[in-house]
């Protein structure tokens, strides 16, 4: 436009068109466009209009002047308003938001990517609190023998647990099941490794994994649910190994603060063998909904490998001992993080998951 002679023109219209460039940019939307259109080129009142105005009211000596001007004014704001126009209606065709230019400065849209489920979570930095102290990884089936889930376990034939009502076995198969706990994998690697046992010195390992059993639902009962089993043998292992390495694995999970202690209880394959409370990480002690008021929370049951679980295994107990514990994942997580049900960890609620990033 430079080329014309703008001095003409009334201030306004001089004022619009310098701003026209800037005010066309600022368009995100085909309505802002629309209405931008109508104050420069509209029928009535826009500023084509009064220039159509002032050019019907020019002396005669100046309209041919001034209609050049008027009409390439005009003839620049349409054609940029068009090309705007195609912009905007190509924008949202592609979905994007029709703002101004596409922006390489711009950092990129982060996708939404997976995470690794807060039971997940919880089970692998339990590993990594015991990799240090050489524990590896061991993986067991989830379909087990009743032979490794129970014979090997020291657990008698008529234990209740055995039976239809408690656990899940497989149609046509009399002797496969759903492992009712993580422990059959105590007797696959007792077995495994027991031809080497001397060479390696001893044994160490967690077994984290789905087990199976048939319970209601409710909010602290599920059919499925997970554990992670920890196992070692050595020469002369006994119960302060157990307490020892126990309570310096929860000061490892849940800090210096962590206080535990230690009940006696009764598991087939342990001998002796307890169960350990945490203190109540919510009241610290002082008694609440989540330790009902005792100040502890149980989280796992352990003890002395029991000799016959050895034997089984092909292991001499008279040269080595151990000992093997079996922690409630869930159980875990739900103190941990005051979660009242358990559903919600199977119920993949976006909103849950998310709060719960916490756990980590
Ligand atoms: N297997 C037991 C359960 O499911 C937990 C357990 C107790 C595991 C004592 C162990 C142990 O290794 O020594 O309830």
């Amino acid at each position: 436009m430079d080329s014309f002679d703008l001095s003409l023109l009334a201030p306004e219209i001089t004022g619009a068109h310098a701003q026209f460039p800037g005010a066309l940019e600022a368009c995100a939307d085909l309505g802002a466009l629309n209405r931008l259109k109508g104050a420069y080129t509209g029928r009535e009142g826009s500023f084509s209009a009064q220039l159509m105005e002032r050019l019907k009211a020019a002396p005669k000596d100046q309209k041919r002047e001034l209609g050049v001007v008027i009409n390439a004014l005009k003839s620049e704001w349409e054609s940029a308003l068009k090309a705007r126009q195609a912009q905007l209606e190509a924008a949202r065709k592609a979905g994007g938001s029709a703002s101004s230019a596409w922006d390489a400065t711009l950092p990129p849209p982060i996708p939404p990517a997976g995470a690794l489920h807060p039971l997940n979570r919880l089970m692998a930095r339990l590993v990594e609190v015991f990799r240090p102290l050489g524990y590896h990884v061991e993986e067991g089936p989830e379909v087990e023998t009743e032979e490794h889930n129970f014979d090997g376990l020291n657990i008698p034939e008529d234990h209740s647990a055995r039976g239809t009502a408690d656990t899940f076995y497989l149609a046509g198969h009399a002797h496969l099941l759903l492992r009712t706990h993580t422990s059959p994998v105590q007797v696959r690697v007792l077995k495994r490794l027991a031809p080497e046992l001397e060479k390696k010195g001893g044994i160490r390992f967690l077994a984290p994994g789905r087990v199976y059993r048939k319970d209601e639902i409710d909010p602290t009962h599920s059919p499925m649910f997970h554990q992670v089993e920890g196992m070692l043998v050595g020469k002369g292992i006994g119960m302060h190994h157990l307490k020892g390495t126990l309570a310096y694995a929860m000061k490892a999970l849940f800090g210096e603060g962590a206080d535990v202690r230690f009940r006696p209880s009764y598991f087939p394959f342990v001998e002796p063998g307890c169960e350990m409370d945490v203190r109540c990480p919510l009241c610290s002690g002082a008694g609440c909904r989540v330790c009902k008021g005792s100040g502890w929370v149980e989280i796992l049951g352990a003890g002395l490998i029991h000799p016959n679980v050895l034997r089984f295994a092909g292991i001499d107990p008279a040269i080595w001992s151990g000992f093997a514990f079996g922690m409630g994942v869930e159980r875990t997580a739900m103190m941990v993080s005051q979660t009242p049900d358990l559903r919600l960890f199977f119920e993949n609620d976006q909103r849950f998951l998310k709060l719960m990033g916490g756990l980590d």
